[in-house]
């Protein structure tokens, strides 16, 4: 499977979201595709936030060799799950594909931990470093379930070593 995280700057949550769901993805052994992408273009060929840096590091995933892009129509047909961290990325998202658009493969994360209710991942980008915790722990359980949805007898990775 192949899944794309998208925010606004591509430099704060989805640089954490891709670095949590690969690390969940490869403990699980699965054989996925993660990368994140901004729907502006603000910060392209940066790293990430050096607070997300932080947190990530904190929790023993390095986010460091990450470079910030930007979202394109093209990965609309590249991904199979693309996940908008909030409500604007994602009508964002649906305007850049424009014809291209799959309603279908696109969601908002937090839908994932509370389906229906189009909840957004803060923005931590004018927040401290608090936020960036927040926002960390928020993403962690949204890649929980979507580890469990699509790799149900794994149970997540937390289980592995039974
Ligand atoms: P992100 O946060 O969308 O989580 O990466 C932001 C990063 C940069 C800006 C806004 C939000 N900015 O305005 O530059």
């Amino acid at each position: 499977m192949k899944v794309l995280m998208v925010c606004l700057g591509n430099i704060c949550r989805s640089p954490l979201a891709e670095g949590i769901l690969d690390d969940k993805a490869k403990k699980a052994g699965l054989d996925w595709t993660v990368d994140s992408a901004g729907t502006a273009n603000y910060h392209v060929g940066e790293p990430p936030h050096r607070l997300s840096q932080k947190v990530a590091k904190l929790n023993g995933i390095d986010i460091s060799k990450q470079a910030c892009r930007q979202f394109k129509k093209e990965d609309m047909l590249a991904f199979d799950k693309i996940y908008a961290m909030d409500n604007d990325v994602y009508n964002d998202i649906k305007r850049i594909s424009g014809d291209l658009f799959n309603p279908g493969k696109t969601d908002l994360l937090l839908n994932e931990i509370f389906p229906g209710e189009n909840v957004d991942v803060p923005d931590p980008w004018y927040g401290t470093e608090r936020n960036f915790h927040e926002v960390y722990s928020i993403i962690d359980k949204a890649c929980n379930a979507i580890i469990e949805k699509y790799a149900p007898t794994l149970k997540g990775v937390g289980h592995l070593n039974n």
